[in-house]
């Protein structure tokens, strides 16, 4: 314990924020020692970026956590066919397995295996191969495909064994039917097909490009199927590729518990990832629905209370709500991101308060919010202190921003130049809700 008390202390030197990391630590070992993560490791990052790929993993142990791997090797395989130059042809989107094939890819996919466990043994990890015996299939199509599997039961029992033995287990995408015949299976499925059956808490992709780009080429931070999906699916920078990975992760958590998510990350980012609300990858997960009020009951004001608090690190006044000209609240289901918006002047909506806790941001909670705002109402004014952290990203997202002392007076929608101004002193002139106010 005291060993693991170190570690732990040197990441958080390393991460530079100790309670988040032990926030996440907690949440993470908290679960059944196996329902931590599924981790998917792409060939290409084993062939790539070994080491790295291993210190990931052996940290991730160090902490006392045990994920259960999965790899492919499509590259090696690739690679190791056209050595051998046999031409193979994908059907349905999988590749055809006819024995000649067999042949090439068992050694292929063993040697993927061996490579990674030795290089996790290397870094003092303890970790065993796994490959067969855990994905039981019968053939696809057996006239079009040959030798590929179609799942039928995943047999958790040596991944178990090896794990609660403190071994890292590495799976292989291997299975094989009833009478032994080994069979070929697409790493994504089979990914599926394990996750389903262990029910992780995290779920993590590793791949080279570490999370699903937007159309400038940046990492989208996070995606909260339940409000971005339809939008996402309808972009035209949303390639096909990208489409078939956000509606197949779509499918996978649609079988799991709400709590669960999924990162895409890479080797280089996977505990920054991990261990920071911020993140550092592509988080997606069902996310939540955004309810619209138009009254706070009493119980609904403390919470908002406590979150206000909490996000702002200052005191509500006592009153707060007691005088408010309401337009209408939007919070997330679980109270984590919430927008207090009151009626102001010339009737136009006022965004009083925008509140989100560091955990739902990370969760993209924060943006679901601010995105159902903007729909709800399409011209709005608000003010923020330059110190805020969010006045930053408020410049990106207004049209109108003007600064004075401590404020900044931000706009949406809003176009006739005399009502601008109108906003903009209304807003300005606006009496705190804070009780101490600190000097910034
Ligand atoms: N550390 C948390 C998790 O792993 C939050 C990650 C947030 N990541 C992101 N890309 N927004 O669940």
């Amino acid at each position: 314990m005291a060993e693991i008390r170190s570690v732990v202390n040197q990441v958080l030197s390393q991460l530079g924020a100790s309670r988040e990391a032990r926030y996440y630590l907690k949440q993470f070992s908290g679960s059944d020692s196996l329902q931590f993560a599924v981790i998917k490791i792409g060939g290409a990052v084993i062939d790539e970026q070994l080491e790295p790929l291993a210190s990931a993993l052996a940290f991730l142990r160090q902490l006392g956590l045990m994920p259960i791997i999965l790899h492919g090797a499509g590259p090696q395989l690739d690679k190791a066919l056209e050595a051998a130059s046999i031409v193979t042809q994908k059907r349905q989107g999988l590749r055809v397995t006819t024995p000649e094939v067999m042949e090439v890819a068992r050694p292929v996919i063993y040697r993927a295996n061996r490579i990674l466990v030795h290089a996790l043994e290397e870094q003092g990890v303890h970790a065993q191969g796994i490959q067969h015996g855990v994905f039981v299939c019968e053939y696809l199509d057996q006239d079009e495909l040959g030798l590929v599997g179609h799942i039928q039961r995943v047999e958790l029992e040596a991944v178990r064994d090896v794990a609660q033995q403190g071994i890292l287990p590495v799976i292989a995408c291997l299975g094989e039917n009833p009478a032994g015949q080994v069979l070929n299976i697409n790493a994504d499925i089979a990914a599926r097909e394990l996750i389903w059956a262990v029910e992780p808490h995290k779920i993590i992709f590793l791949t080279g490009a570490g999370g699903l780009l937007d159309q400038h080429g940046r990492i989208i931070s996070s995606i909260s199927l339940h409000t971005d999906l339809e939008y996402l699916l309808e972009q035209d920078w949303v390639h096909s590729g990208m489409r078939l990975k956000i509606e197949q992760i779509s499918q996978l958590l649609d079988g799991l518990p709400d709590t669960a998510s999924v990162s895409i990350t890479s080797v280089e980012n996977l505990s920054r990832e991990l261990f920071t609300h911020r993140g550092a990858g592509t988080l997606i997960r069902k996310g939540e629905s955004i309810i619209e009020h138009h009254s706070i009951n009493s119980q609904e004001r403390e919470i908002a209370v406590k979150l206000l608090e909490q996000s702002f690190g200052r005191r509500v006044h006592e009153g707060y709500f007691d005088g408010l000209q309401l337009e209408c609240v939007l919070r997330s289901e679980s109270y984590g991101a919430m927008a207090i918006v009151l009626k102001g002047i010339d009737g136009l909506p006022y965004l009083d308060k925008f509140a989100v806790t560091p955990e739902a941001q990370g969760a993209g909670l924060g943006a679901a919010v601010w995105q159902a705002l903007i729909h709800r109402c399409p011209t709005l004014y608000w003010r923020s202190r330059t110190a805020n952290p969010l006045t930053r990203w408020y410049f990106e997202q207004a049209d109108t921003a003007f600064r004075e002392d401590k404020w900044v007076a931000f706009s949406i929608g809003i176009r006739d130049f005399g009502q601008l101004e109108r906003c903009k002193v209304d807003s300005l002139a606006r009496v705190e809700s804070w009780v101490e106010e600190k000097d910034d």
